[in-house]
């Protein structure tokens, strides 16, 4: 099977996680694109979705599914999402496509994460992927320079402006052995606006799309 249909087979899977009738919350992505076409070829009625970036937002309303903004619910049952990378404990590197802020917005609303991702993405310690770091422009050298003293190398993802009118760094060389206290602490550097490090809200289950179909793993 081609990443492609890898990413096909798991977007349909993820409908099993959605109750009719009831809100969702849609993350960013190739895959998570998948999980919206087979929502709306499945003719299930759902109240609508809260969405995590212009993109998906865009996608959904050309398919006719109702899109909320995050402030008019207060909670939501699920959140569906892809990632760039996920450990064995449901850690994640998330922010390849640069909706990490809204990303993890929208998550922290969910009761529960469901990440649907191909079989590529499953490591076993995080930092395989460059890891993305949504940041206010006037601070990106200063936290550059931080990454540097830690071993990573931090470079501006050309030409990118995030939904936020701000900037990605993108940073290679990083061995995350402790997702939860790496993404507490490079929270707080100023003009950090998120790390794509989803720790605090990891998934609690991981459809991974692989040759012998999807394999189901819950933390
Ligand atoms: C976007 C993300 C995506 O979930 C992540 O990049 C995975 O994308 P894809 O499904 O296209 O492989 O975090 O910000």
């Amino acid at each position: 099977m081609t990443q492609d249909e890898l990413k096909t087979l798991v977007g349909q899977a993820a409908l099993n996680y959605v109750t009719p009738g009831s809100i969702v919350g849609v993350g960013t992505g190739s895959t998570v694109d998948k999980f919206i076409d087979a929502l709306a070829a499945s003719g299930m009625t759902i109240a609508g979705a809260v969405s995590s970036s212009v993109r998906s937002t865009e996608r959904m309303k050309a398919l006719g599914i109702r899109v909320l903004e995050a402030s008019e619910v207060t909670s939501l049952p699920v959140y569906i999402d892809g990632a760039d990378e996920i450990d064995h404990q449901g850690h994640m590197v998330k922010g390849g496509g640069a909706a990490l802020t809204r990303e993890k917005i929208v998550a922290d609303l969910a009761e529960r994460f469901v990440c649907i991702a191909d079989e590529s993405k499953l490591v076993e310690v995080l930092g395989r992927f460059p890891l993305p770091v949504e940041v206010i422009p006037m601070a990106a050298a200063q936290i550059a320079r931080r990454f540097a003293a830690m071993g990573g190398d931090a470079q501006l993802r050309a030409g990118c402006i995030t939904d936020n009118g701000c900037h990605i760094l993108d940073v290679r060389g990083l061995q995350i052995r402790d997702p939860q206290a790496f993404e507490r602490d490079v929270n707080q550097w100023p003009g950090v606006v998120t790390v794509g490090v989803f720790a605090r809200n990891k998934a609690a289950v991981c459809l991974l799309g692989t040759a012998s179909g999807v394999r189901t793993l819950t933390y």
